[in-house]
């Protein structure tokens, strides 16, 4: 275990498994639909590169540069859009994939985005949702785990841009935030 970990939340073999129930799911859903897989940068990569070897449907695949936590601890409270990069969608049925739903704003202003651009229809998918009330987004279509409001950081999460590295989801020792 890295040393500025104080807990593993969810372990490696944990988050493999849970990613092949979703895929299955996924896969009844999306079957015969002309798929775009839209994930967004950075902290979905590690997620999204597990997740879609196990869809073998035909599918394009896309990555969206946002930001909402800046490297924090707490969401901006704003989503950018980290690039011009705009992909046709018109008529494509898109899966959106990212690590974590917080406080649901970059999932809302992300699927208005994909819309916008003519997407038929916008499924989400997260790794981790926190189980919190929320005004934005409810919950995922596909959700892998609800935890607890704990800042949680690898397998693709940061702090800092740092951790995203690790195998497992885990929270980081006190003394390593405040420092
Ligand atoms: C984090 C996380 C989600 C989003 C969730 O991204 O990866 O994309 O915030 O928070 P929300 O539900 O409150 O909007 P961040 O903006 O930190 O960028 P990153 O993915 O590059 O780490
Ligand atoms: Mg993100």
């Amino acid at each position: 275990m890295h040393e500025d970990i104080e807990k593993v939340l969810i372990d490696e073999d944990v988050i493999r498994r849970r990613l092949v129930v979703l895929a299955e799911r996924i896969i009844a859903d999306f079957e015969g639909k002309p798929m775009v897989a839209v994930a967004l940068l950075k902290g979905a990569v590690l997620f999204v590169a597990d997740l879609i070897r196990h869809i073998p449907l035909p599918m394009e695949f896309e990555l969206l540069n946002v930001s909402s936590y800046h490297g924090g601890l707490k969401s901006s409270g704003e989503v950018l859009f980290l690039d011009n990069h705009q992909p046709d969608l018109h008529g494509k049925h898109v899966l959106l994939l990212d690590d974590i739903l917080d406080t649901g704003l970059t999932m809302e202003a992300v699927t208005k985005k994909l819309k916008d651009q003519g997407a038929e229809d916008v499924k989400t998918c997260v790794l981790l949702a926190k189980d919190i009330p929320r005004d934005t987004v409810k919950e995922a279509d596909y959700t892998g785990f609800v935890i607890a409001n704990e800042f949680v950081v690898g397998y693709g999460l940061d702090y800092q841009d740092r951790y995203r590295n690790l195998p497992y989801v885990g929270i980081l020792k006190e003394e390593v935030i405040s420092s």
